[in-house]
């Protein structure tokens, strides 16, 4: 559990595909703004370059190590351009998946080493973490279950079962590592009662 109770200023959404972290966000950020300016914004994208790369990321069959590398490249525009600014001014930023996501499925799924995303972390935003990480868990089959309703899935959501469940794990391994920042939410739980939680977190951490 979190130590510190009130002032998250940048929020980061994390999970494996189908955790439905989408479907709330928008809620979350709704409710949030009672409380002052926030800045929705996702990974990869939130900037005009970063759009345009998520395009091929999605879509464009690349090495795994090109793969991380492009996700921190959008990363650092994202980081310089967008989301430090936001914080310099006041503003909340709430992003949908930040690095996290890259040590979960570039690491874990793709087997990219550990020590280089670290090194890529380091250069790319050595002076910022996230202050809150919600992490939407729930069992793979699950969430593959939810993901066969949509009619087009890219490249990743067309992964197997076995690269999810290893994508799972090393979010949850992250978030051992990071328990200071990380709430993990049971995503199996009804939109209404995960709704309740989430608003618990806006009432106890932002
Ligand atoms: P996602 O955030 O799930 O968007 P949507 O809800 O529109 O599908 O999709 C982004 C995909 O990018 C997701 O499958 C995870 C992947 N991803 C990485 O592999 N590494 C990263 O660092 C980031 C930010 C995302």
């Amino acid at each position: 559990m979190l130590q510190k109770m009130t002032g998250s200023k940048f929020i980061t959404f994390e999970g494996i595909d189908g955790a439905g972290k989408s479907t709330h966000i928008a809620w979350f950020v709704d409710t949030l703004r009672q409380k002052g300016e926030v800045l929705l914004t996702r990974e990869p994208g939130g900037t005009p370059l970063g759009e345009n790369l998520r395009e091929m990321l999605l879509n464009y069959p690349m090495h795994p190590e090109t793969e991380a590398m492009l996700m921190f490249a959008t990363r650092l525009e994202h980081v310089e351009k967008v989301i430090k600014p936001a914080l310099q001014q006041g503003i909340r930023v709430v992003s949908d998946r930040f690095s996290d996501a890259s040590f979960a499925y570039q690491g874990g799924g793709r087997g990219v080493n550990m020590d280089k995303l670290e090194q890529l972390e380091h250069w790319v935003h050595g002076d910022l973490q996230p202050d809150l990480t919600l992490l939407f868990d729930l069992p793979v089959e699950i969430a593959r279950q939810r993901l066969s309703n949509n009619l087009t899935l890219d490249r990743f959501e067309q992964e197997k079962s076995n690269f999810f469940e290893r994508v799972r794990q090393a979010y949850l391994k992250r978030s051992q590592q990071f328990p200071q920042r990380f709430v993990l939410i049971d995503a199996t739980k009804t939109p209404d009662k995960v709704k309740e939680k989430l608003e618990e977190i806006i009432l106890t951490h932002c």
